[in-house]
């Protein structure tokens, strides 16, 4: 453009839109709306924005129980779930959180706070009687320990005869809890408390690679212990990551 030419276009701008406050509110406003159409348009034709990963599952129903006595005491006070892409959080906790592994999670339980630490990946990290001893008395196992006793859970026998409505709920909400795993529910409760159910196999069959044992460390019972110790357990253990990261090296060359 020439000089000229420039000059005669500054003029018009500034006599159209900068002397024109009405025209100069408009002009910003189809600007603006063009930035957010092209930021907000693909969102409606995604199903969703969070990559799915394998071994991500629903909770079994004994898991979704302990998990809403977590909430019910109010653990996330204290902790969180989320190790953050952070050197020194990922060489304390292990790999980084992915947005898959609380895709299921209604709420989710990243937390804000961490008085404790963070519980994201404590799955398979001490043993049931170790959970047991420690919920029942934090100090029995760690000396110095400031979080509070929880003895109650083990004499408390677990509510489960309406599971079922809380599977249907989550499904409401995108869980994708099939028929089966509906129906199920309440056997499901003891099935993943036996190592010898009946029901072995149609048990892993609708909640692959879950952990079947009795958590509580008394089978003659189902109590609340079991529920939030079989949720522990079962915290950040779904996705393998010795073949994701393979995965993710092939993805990258
Ligand atoms: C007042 C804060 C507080 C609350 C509430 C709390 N914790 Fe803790 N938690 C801690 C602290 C501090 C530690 C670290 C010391 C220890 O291991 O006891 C801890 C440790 C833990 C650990 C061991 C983590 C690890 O990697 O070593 C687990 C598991 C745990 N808490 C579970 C729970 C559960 C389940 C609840 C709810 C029933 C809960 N906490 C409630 C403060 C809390």
């Amino acid at each position: 453009m020439s000089e000229q030419k420039k000059s005669r276009w500054s003029k018009l701008h500034n006599k159209l839109f900068e002397q024109n406050s009405l025209l100069l509110t408009v002009g910003i406003l189809v600007t603006v709306s063009i930035g957010g159409i092209v930021e907000i348009a693909p969102l409606f034709y995604l199903d969703s924005t969070i990559e799915e990963v394998e071994g991500v599952r629903p909770y079994t129903p004994l898991e979704q129980l302990g998990r809403d006595i977590y909430i019910r005491e109010g653990c996330y006070n204290c902790h969180s779930q989320m190790v953050r892409p952070l050197r020194d959080e990922v060489e304390r906790y292990g790999h980084y959180s992915l947005a898959a592994e609380s895709m299921y999670d209604h709420p989710f339980q990243w937390g804000s706070k961490r008085t404790g630490p963070d519980l994201a990946r404590v799955g398979g990290k001490y043993s049931d009687e170790w959970h047991r001893d420690h919920l029942r008395n934090p100090q029995s196992v760690v000396p110095e320990s400031i979080m509070p006793d929880y003895p109650f859970l083990e004499t408390s026998e677990l509510d489960y005869e309406n599971v079922a409505a809380n599977l249907r709920a989550l499904r409401r909400v995108g869980v994708p809890y099939s028929d089966a795993m509906i129906e199920n529910a309440v056997a499901d409760i003891t099935t993943q408390l036996d190592p010898y159910a009946a029901d072995y196999d149609g048990f892993q069959e609708r909640y692959p690679n879950a952990l079947m044992r009795d958590f509580d460390g008394d089978p003659s019972r189902v109590t609340e212990m079991d529920a939030l110790v079989a949720y522990l357990q079962v915290l950040g253990t779904m996705v393998d990551f010795s073949t994701y990261e393979a995965e993710a090296d092939e993805n990258l060359r």
